[in-house]
């Protein structure tokens, strides 16, 4: 991987913040393999309900350490999959793209297609379609047009680095290939089907086009310098963000078989914790700095954002996002230890300062 000693340690410090105290005795078993059956009789055993005490206290799987290990997966496919870097465009879309961001959206798919105990291979390669996505909405959400943002993932941001007409057409590189890659049949024969194919093609369009992403985006950059009301707020966060979230979560479970049970539970974890991580990047906005963000802090009130602190205020911002939090892993109630990545990666948004 890239990266200069700076990036490295805004890295290193990433991985360090977010982590929940395991329980001693079982690190081992857990870090060794989720699907050795002694260790999950175990923490099924284990396994109690949801209550505040386990968000806060500590899941059996780590999240922090849990999307480390899956980063490394997808950024490995994804450095095979972006076009060398042979000429401007090319190395403008490679420069967001390992400029180290988190990989939540494709750390999400793994850990519910990991619920759903899928055994597809194409759940790498489809999990880093989202990563596309998102990287993608980063460069158009930071120019000029739109946020006007100079610092993202700790570095320039791509118009900054290259130019605007670039940034743009790297961001529409990044949405095209990432369609491009979702379409592609499977490396093994035991990949997904054509028609379960088709479904995630379908989640990953939805989830970041105009009744998705970009509708939120849109309804976003209105509302600045506007006084809105409450259900419109909802409105930008559930759609900016959390309908990339949702389409996560929903891709790995369809490429994991789910059943339309688990689908349903899914889809409102997907939600509750794409809305809260919204209204938790509000709040670091607000409490954070830019060396931890990567990222300006205090820009939202700047450009008069409609934000959850501006509505709400602080504390009571923080209250929902506990709450919702609380919700998402209340939604896992019927999965058994499958879904501890789920868990973990919840915990995980509600304690992180990047
Ligand atoms: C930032 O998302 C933009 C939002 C939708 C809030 P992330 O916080 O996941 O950004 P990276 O990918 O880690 O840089
Ligand atoms: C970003 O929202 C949402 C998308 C890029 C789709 P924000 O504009 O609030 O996120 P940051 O703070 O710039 O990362
Ligand atoms: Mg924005
Ligand atoms: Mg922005």
């Amino acid at each position: 991987m890239r990266g200069s000693p700076k990036e490295f340690k805004a890295f290193s410090k990433f991985l360090n913040t977010g982590q929940f105290p395991r329980w001693p005795q079982k690190a081992g078993a857990v870090q060794k393999g989720l699907s050795s059956k002694a260790a999950a009789t175990k923490r099924e055993r284990r396994w109690r309900p949801f209550s505040r005490a386990t968000v806060y206290r500590g899941n059996i799987v780590d999240g922090a350490a849990y999307l480390a290990a899956q980063r490394e997966k997808i950024d490995q496919f994804l450095e095979e999959t972006l076009p060398s870097p042979d000429s401007t465009l090319h190395e403008s879309m490679r420069y967001s793209m390992f400029a180290g961001g988190k990989r939540l959206r494709p750390g999400l798919a793994i850990a519910a297609y990991e619920a759903v105990e899928g055994t597809s291979p194409d759940i790498i390669r489809i999990a880093s379609t989202l990563e596309l996505i998102h990287t993608y909405s980063l460069i158009h959400d930071d120019l000029p047009a739109m946020d006007d943002d100079d610092f993202r993932r700790g570095k320039p941001t791509n118009h900054k680095a290259f130019n605007e007409a670039i940034a743009i057409l790297a961001g529409d590189g990044l949405l095209t290939l990432a369609f491009e890659v979702a379409s592609l049949p499977g490396p093994s024969t035991n990949g997904i089907g054509d028609g379960v194919r088709l479904q995630v093609v379908r989640e990953l369009a939805e989830g970041s086009g105009s009744v998705g992403m970009v509708g939120g985006q849109a309804v976003d950059i209105e509302s600045e310098g506007v006084d809105i009301d409450a259900d419109r707020l909802e409105y930008i966060h559930k759609h900016k963000t959390g309908k990339l979230f949702r389409a996560a979560v929903r891709m790995g479970a369809l490429i994991g078989g789910a059943t339309s049970e688990q689908l349903a539970s899914l889809t409102t974890y997907s939600e509750d914790i794409g809305l809260a991580f919204q209204i938790n990047d509000d709040i670091l906005n607000v409490v954070g700095a830019l060396e931890d963000l990567g990222k300006s802090a205090n820009s939202d009130a700047a450009r008069g954002k409609s934000t959850y602190p501006a509505f709400f205020g602080v504390d009571e911002s923080r209250e929902k996002v506990k709450t919702l939090t609380d919700q998402a892993i209340a939604a896992l109630e019927s999965f058994g230890s499958s879904a501890e990545p789920l868990r973990a990666l919840a915990a995980f948004q509600l304690s992180r300062t990047s």
